[in-house]
Order: structure tokens, then C-alpha cells, then sequence
């Protein structure tokens, strides 16, 4: 059992990637709580050694709550493509190469689903997943889990969210996460699911 966050504890988010940070941000917002992210404490940016989502987000927690002092919480996550066996998934940021470039990264998928022979909608299934874990400096943590599913579109749609957001278009949506409003994106994102179980549990609210 980890700790019991309130309104004006401080907590690391424990990510260096902007996109993640500010929705974690975004998520936080209502419940008081001060959030700093691991860039802006110059923290360490730990391998991600692990196989899993899960595994990734508790070393990146355990790293950050032992170097900071404070409870952290990590998100590992990533896009699972059904023709491609659920790649890239934890591989999805490795994807977009040194560079980062998600122009590239999205491509690489497309030409992957190709080569699949996945052209029409129903061989181009695929999820979002997001393992969200809270650690705390005595090395405790907890783990939380999220998925959204839907379909890969190309080209690309919309400039907003981040990473392969323009090519996922949700379940019984019209939109793209691109296109979407941030709220909206957080009505049904994998990683507003895991927050929600992570508020659930460790946010006294
Ligand atoms: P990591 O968890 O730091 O290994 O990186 C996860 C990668 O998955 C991100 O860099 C994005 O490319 C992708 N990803 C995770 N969540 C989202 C999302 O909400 N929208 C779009 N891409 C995402």
C-alpha cells in the first residue's frame, strides 16, 4: 500500500516527455496537489530495462521518489497495433528515433501495416496502454492500468495531443486524438483510465 496523497502535498512526475507531463498536469489540476516533473529537478532519466509497461513505470517511480525525496508518480505507455503483434508498445517512443520525430514514427507504422496488408479498418485495430505506478522514497509502489482501443487512420489528422495521437481515431469516435479538445481526449484516454484508478486509490479527494 503507498501513500495517501492530499490538497498542497508535492509530487514528481517522473517524465522527461513534455506531452505526458502536461497532461499528467492537466489530471492533477483539480486536486491541489503540486506538481513538479523529474526534467525540471534535473533528474536522472533511468533505462527502461523493463518488458512491460508496468515494469517501466515502477522503475522510472522507484528512481525518481528514491533520487527526489518525494512520492513519484511514472507513466510508461504506448501504442499496441494488432497486425503488427503489438508493436511498437513499450518500443513506441524508440520509434520516433533520437530525433523524436513522431512524423517519422507514425510513418513507420504506416509502412508496417503495408506490408501487413492492413489497409482497411478492420485489420487496423490497435490500443493505447498506460501503466501508471506511484512510488514513494522508502522504495514502496502501486501500479494502475488503462487502455483505449480504436483504429489507425492515414493520413495523419490534427495538431494537438502528442506523439501517434494524429493516426488514433477511438472506438465509435470521429475524431482523432489530434483533432480532439484536451477535455475530450481525457474523457476516454488510456491514460485518464489508469488516473482514475490511481485518484481511486492514493488521492485523499
Ligand atoms: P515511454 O512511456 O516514455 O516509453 O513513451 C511512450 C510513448 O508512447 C510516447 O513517446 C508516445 O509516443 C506514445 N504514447 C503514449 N501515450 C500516448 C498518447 O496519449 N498519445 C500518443 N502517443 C502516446
Amino acid at each position: 500500500m503507498t501513500a495517501k496523497l492530499k490538497s498542497g502535498d508535492r509530487l514528481v512526475v517522473a517524465s522527461h516527455n513534455k506531452g505526458k507531463v502536461r497532461e499528467i498536469n492537466e489530471l492533477l489540476a483539480p486536486y491541489g496537489i503540486e506538481a513538479v516533473s523529474a526534467g525540471e529537478l534535473d533528474l536522472p532519466e533511468p533505462e527502461e530495462t523493463g518488458i512491460t509497461f508496468k515494469a517501466n513505470a515502477e522503475l522510472k517511480a522507484r528512481a525518481a521518489a528514491k533520487a527526489s525525496g518525494l512520492p513519484a508518480l511514472a507513466d510508461d505507455s504506448g501504442l499496441e497495433v494488432d497486425a503488427l503483434d503489438g508493436q511498437p508498445g513499450i518500443y513506441s517512443a524508440r520509434w520516433a528515433g533520437e530525433t523524436k520525430d513522431f512524423e517519422v514514427a507514425m510513418g513507420r507504422v504506416e509502412v508496417a501495416l503495408g506490408e501487413a496488408d492492413a489497409r482497411t479498418p478492420d485489420r487496423r485495430g490497435a490500443n493505447f496502454t498506460c501503466a501508471l505506478t506511484l512510488a514513494t522514497p522508502d522504495g514502496a509502489c502501486e501500479t494502475f492500468e488503462g487502455k483505449v482501443f480504436g483504429t489507425l487512420v492515414w493520413p495523419p489528422r490534427g495538431k494537438r495531443g502528442f506523439g501517434y495521437d494524429p493516426i488514433f481515431l477511438p472506438q465509435g469516435g470521429s475524431e482523432t486524438f489530434g483533432e480532439m479538445e484536451p477535455d475530450e481526449k481525457h474523457g476516454q484516454s488510456h491514460r485518464a483510465r489508469a488516473f482514475k484508478l490511481f485518484r481511486d486509490t492514493c488521492l485523499d479527494a
